[in-house]
């Protein structure tokens, strides 16, 4: 049933939302300090193919927030399904640093992990705000698709896989 109580109930909100399931991907970026900093985000979506273009969104109240939105460029690499530990740490609250993770360099900076089924390198294109979250527009300058595979699922809160 549609919940239109009010005061609208957001927690029942998030769970509606969680019936779409999605890929999940990890977003890296340099900071002021020179080091590079990742997360793990499942709100990656295709916006353009013709200037190609695609997003994400970062919650305001992260501590990655501010660096993600001022970096110039960042890099997307979607998970498989071989990648749910990487996953995991880089959701962890505070959890940025990719010390001792494999990674592939990038031309843009930003590495890559290694064994992602597809890697789009970025450059910021806009950043829009969207309520509690920040919307980062980013038009790729470079992609490639390191390896085949199963790609890491999210459904309803959970990490999953597609039915054979
Ligand atoms: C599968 C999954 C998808 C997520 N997607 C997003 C996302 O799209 N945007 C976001 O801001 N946080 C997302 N998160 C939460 C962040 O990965 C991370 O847990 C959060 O930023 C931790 O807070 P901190 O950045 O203040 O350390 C996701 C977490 C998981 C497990």
């Amino acid at each position: 049933m549609t919940n239109l109580n009010n005061p609208f109930d957001t927690h029942a909100f998030r769970d509606a939302l969680g019936c779409y399931p999605t890929g999940v991907a990890v977003v890296t970026a340099g900071t002021p300090e020179s080091s590079h900093i990742g997360i793990t985000v499942n709100s990656f979506a295709s916006v353009s193919l013709d200037p190609p273009l695609v997003l994400w969104a970062i919650d305001r109240r992260s501590r990655r927030h501010d660096p993600f939105v001022a970096a110039p460029a960042f890099t997307v690499s979607i998970l498989s399904a071989e990648h749910r530990a990487v996953s995991s740490r880089l959701a962890g609250a505070g959890e940025h640093s990719l010390d001792g993770l494999t990674l592939l360099p990038t031309e843009l900076g930003p590495p890559a992990l290694a064994d992602s089924l597809a890697v789009f390198e970025c450059s910021r294109e806009q950043v829009v705000e969207g309520g509690d979250h920040s919307v980062l527009i980013g038009r790729v300058l470079r992609f490639h698709r390191p390896q085949n595979g199963a790609p890491l699922i999210y459904f309803q809160g959970r990490y999953s896989a597609l039915a054979q």
